[in-house]
């Protein structure tokens, strides 16, 4: 075993478990309220009908699977995303063949793309901010990969905005990579236009890329979230440069099990990802890439879909009050200060049957030992109106 292999062996050794194995570690031996049934607001997993033409197109291609699909995903697929792309941020032109990719769900490719992005071997600039608390693939990725994350705390004083004027001059300086997630898991932040412009002047200044997880952008309380793309290119940059997105129809379609979502940017890094992916080889079934391209073109379930989340987050905030959280800009989670967050998950569990999961699953302790998600539960909001009024009383009943 070279040094190489021995260190990302010792980094994935020191990789944390993930949240949800953690959870199930800290439910062992504690049982639901018999005497209620159970709420799983755990998992960020929508629970809505299938959207209508799931089932016929997926009938229409069935003999797909008698082939082998390309990694990169057919046309049709890569022109509906295009198009997607081009109508919901107001493009002028998305280049299906050079600038869109098909992902097996977002968390492959936000997982790979560390990989493909940065170079271990260099040890040129290994740096890869986050924002923290995050979705925990940038933190996996960004360490197997062989870089070091940098985390941007997210808090009440930043409006749980990862604060981009916190990071040192020679931090970004040693930068090869940017996550940032909006509408955000879990605070459900929104950046706006002068947030993605100001990531866009550091990234040209400090010559590092912005991989912008925009998984949630059909799901937000009151303002449709801007996405990166659109502001780069309405601040006048060409080709998108620096730039990936990624989206999925796991939330967007609520169809999480079809494991389905799109890269799309500039062509030189959707190039370089390519190729590693022509190894490694996540393709998209064809069957299931004819109902993505259905789900990509079709925006009258998403509306539907939008409009239970929004009757939910009113729902519970109906029951739970405001004064101490606020509504969410975007996404289903709702992100709820409590005293001891795994005191409050182990109680929930036990009193109400309820599964929320401990903020702190959701940070990472920063350099001076801190967790900005200490002091917080996430809570999902992905079963209708009635269940999270439901779940809101259940929460405000909950005692440690
Ligand atoms: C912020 C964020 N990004 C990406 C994903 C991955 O979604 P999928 O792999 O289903 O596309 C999730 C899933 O929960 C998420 O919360």
């Amino acid at each position: 075993m070279n040094r190489n292999q021995q260190s990302r062996q010792v980094r994935l050794d020191q990789l944390g478990a993930y949240p949800f194995e953690r959870l199930k570690v800290l439910f062992a031996g504690h049982h639901t309220n018999p005497d209620i049934t159970s709420i799983d607001a755990g998992a960020g997993e929508p629970r809505l009908p299938l959207p209508p033409f799931v089932a016929d197109t997926l009938a229409q291609h069935l003999g797909g699977f008698s082939k082998y699909p390309s990694t990169v995903g057919g046309l049709p697929l890569r022109q509906a995303i295009a198009s997607w792309l081009e109508r919901r941020f107001a493009l002028q032109h998305v280049d299906p063949l050079t600038q869109v990719l098909s992902a097996n769900g977002t968390r492959e490719a936000l997982f790979a793309i560390a990989h493909a992005l940065i170079n271990p071997e260099a040890v040129r600039k290994p740096n890869v901010l986050m924002p923290n608390p995050m979705y925990q693939i940038y933190l996996g990725a960004a360490y197997t990969a062989g870089g070091d994350p940098v985390f941007l705390p997210c808090t009440a004083e930043t409006g749980f905005a990862p604060d981009l004027d916190a990071v040192p001059e020679d931090a970004w300086s040693n930068t090869a990579l940017v996550y940032v997630c909006s509408p955000s898991n879990p605070t459900g932040w929104i950046a706006d236009s002068a947030y993605f412009e100001q990531l866009l002047t550091l990234a040209d200044k400090h010559d590092f890329y912005i991989v912008s997880d925009e998984c949630y952008s059909e799901i937000y309380w009151q303002e449709r979230p801007v996405g990166l793309l659109e502001v780069a290119e309405s601040s006048g940059r060409e080709g998108f440069s620096r730039c990936l997105v990624m989206n999925s129809l796991s939330k967007r379609s609520a169809l999480p099990g079809m494991r389905s979502g799109l890269i799309a940017g500039d062509a030189s890094l959707i190039a370089r990802f390519a190729k590693m992916r022509s190894y490694t080889g996540p393709a998209t079934p064809l069957p299931l890439q004819a109902v993505a391209a259905a789900a990509w073109s079709d925006e009258t379930h998403v509306a539907q879909h939008l409009d239970v989340y929004r009757a939910s987050l009113k729902a519970f905030f109906d029951v739970y009050g405001t004064d101490e959280a606020g509504i969410p800009p975007g996404s289903f989670f709702v992100w709820l200060p409590v005293v001891d967050e795994e005191a409050f998950a182990v109680a929930a569990y036990e009193q109400q049957s309820v599964i929320v999961l401990p903020g702190s699953y959701l940070s990472a302790d920063d350099a001076d030992g801190v967790n900005p998600g200490a002091g917080y539960i996430r809570a999902a909001l992905v079963d209708g109106p009635e269940k999270a009024a439901e779940l809101a009383r259940r929460l405000k009943a909950v005692r440690i």
